[in-house]
């Protein structure tokens, strides 16, 4: 196999294990022993039905047993990131991660001065993705900015910031979590930084110089701004901005626009699939 020819194989096959598509059972949904409210007492199936789902639930996790719905896995849903794998490392599915390889690629091509830094790393695999591409490439003076608060999405500010995801147990992975995923992959060394904490707080005064690739998935409204603000003037010219959920999420489309609308820039914004887009910064 010659070079080029092995570089696509691994960075293929990094695509396949990180969104998880090698393995059926990564569609599976796995069942969280959750309180049923009050208000399920209005529920057709009832209260008691939800009650017994709990406490049978929270009883076979005690003993070390996960209780499982059993859905097909559809190549085409996990390649548009469609559904959030059970395991597996990232949820943005197989077209955008193409696009963060072309985009990867073109400013190494291009010579873009920067590093890379995704806002928004749930448990890391997109950015792992970066890493990757850096070594394949023979990089070593970049770096990956791996950003987020590790326990998740923050409560919304108002309604118009975006639905609240704040409590949904999936989206919670620690920084210990990624780290450790990183190193699964022999991935983690001190090309890799982490931001801990909410965006607002540990984006501005981070210490990054310059990006030439700056990959917003905070989905909502503040999440999309907060970085904006602190990030967009670090970008190079002809670095690129990749909104994950662009067209997914209203709100993060919106803090998009507002904060372009506010710049007075009119960037040639580009669909990667049904949620993420992306543009080149002026060059
Ligand atoms: C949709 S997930 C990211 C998916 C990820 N890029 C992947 O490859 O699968 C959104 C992540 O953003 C983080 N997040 C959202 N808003 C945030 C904020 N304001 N500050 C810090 N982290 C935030 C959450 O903790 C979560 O890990």
């Amino acid at each position: 196999m010659s070079g080029t020819a092995s570089t696509e194989a691994y960075l293929d096959l990094m695509k396949r294990a990180l969104s998880a598509s090698l393995y059926d059972e990564s569609a599976w949904i796995y069942l969280e022993p959750k309180r049923p409210p009050l208000s399920s007492l209005r529920k057709p199936t009832g209260y008691a039905w939800d009650l017994l789902r709990y406490v049978t639930l929270s009883a076979l996790r005690k003993r070390s047993i996960l209780g499982a719905r059993v859905r097909p896995y559809q190549e085409e849903v996990r390649a548009e990131g469609r559904d959030w794998p059970c395991f597996g490392y990232t949820m943005i599915g197989r077209k955008r991660l193409d696009n963060v390889q072309a985009c990867v690629e073109e400013v190494l091509r291009s010579d873009i001065p920067g590093d890379f830094l995704e806002a928004g790393a749930w448990r890391g695999g997109t950015s792992m993705f970066m890493r990757a591409l850096l070594k394949v490439h023979g990089v070593e003076d970049r770096k990956v900015w791996v950003a987020d608060s590790f326990e998740g999405l923050p409560v919304p500010k108002d309604a118009s910031d975006g639905a609240d995801f704040s409590g949904v147990d999936i989206l919670k992975v620690s920084l210990d979590q990624v780290r450790a995923n990183f190193a699964r992959f022999n991935l983690l060394d001190d090309q890799v930084e982490f931001l801990p904490g909410w965006f607002s707080e540990s984006l501005p005064n981070a210490p990054v110089k310059q990006l030439a690739i700056l990959r917003l998935d905070g989905d909502m409204y503040s999440s999309t701004m907060d970085t904006l603000l602190a990030m967009h003037d670090r970008v190079s010219p002809g670095g690129y901005i990749i909104a994950d959920d662009y067209h997914s999420w209203e709100s993060c489309r919106r803090a998009v626009h507002d904060f372009l609308d506010e710049r007075q820039l009119k960037p040639d914004i580009k669909t990667i699939d049904w949620a993420g887009a992306y543009w080149q910064k002026e060059p």
